[in-house]
């Protein structure tokens, strides 16, 4: 336990790559792999509502990913490398840290942990914890067409804010950790989402109200 303490690393993938944890000494970008990031999950304690869950990102594991149809990918996703930010979490911070986290993503996340690999690649590979929201969770949602993904974000806002503020921050966060960490998803979403701001925004008023 106190072994496991000393050595308390978590990825980010999400919200934690631009707010990290309350306390960390070390902050390291890099990758996981064996992941895809989706915005399969939907968010009823942070930017939506139980009444109007929101959408937020969590990671299809490769062998579910294989499972799909082509018409559920939409894009041809090859890679399944994941992009992100692992923390490192001082011991005597620890039992803080996971309390703070159960209680921040306790909609529907598990634990799963899995090797981290720093983008210096001249580092070795770092144990990490992740928290993955899995398909039997009732948060999961599965494939989402694109179009309509982008227009309930743009609709939804939650305790933490808009909705299409966390999209356009993760965007923002996954081009700042290195050369090539963009997400296509990610990207392709935050394209839509713009684009329908900027045509017609009087419709996303009109929508918010309901
Ligand atoms: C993340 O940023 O990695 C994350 C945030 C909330 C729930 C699960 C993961």
């Amino acid at each position: 336990e106190s072994k496991f303490a000393e050595n308390f690393w978590l990825f980010g993938y999400g919200s934690l790559i631009w707010k990290p944890p309350p306390h960390f000494d070390k902050r390291v970008p890099g990758f996981i792999e064996g992941y895809v990031r989706r915005f399969w999950q939907a968010s009823e304690d942070h930017r939506g509502t139980p009444n109007a869950p929101g959408r937020v990102v969590t990671l299809i594991d490769h062998n579910h990913w294989m499972t799909l149809s082509a018409h559920d990918l939409h894009k041809s996703t090859t890679s399944t490398k994941v992009w992100g930010a692992a923390y490192h979490i001082p011991p005597q911070h620890v039992a803080e840290v996971r309390e703070y986290l159960d209680i921040r993503e306790i909609n529907g996340y598990s634990i799963q942990y899995t090797p981290f690999h720093p983008t210096d690649s001249s580092s070795p590979p770092i144990h990490c914890l992740v928290y993955i929201g899995l398909p039997d969770n009732p948060q999961f949602l599965g494939a989402q067409e694109p179009e309509a993904l982008a227009n309930h974000i743009l609709r939804s806002s939650g305790p933490s804010g808009a909705n299409k503020e966390y999209l356009y921050m993760l965007e923002t966060a996954l081009d700042g950790l290195s050369m090539d960490s963009g997400d296509e998803h990610v990207s392709d979403l935050a394209r839509r989402c713009r684009r329908l701001e900027g045509v017609d925004v009087d419709d996303t008023t009109e929508t918010r109200k309901e």
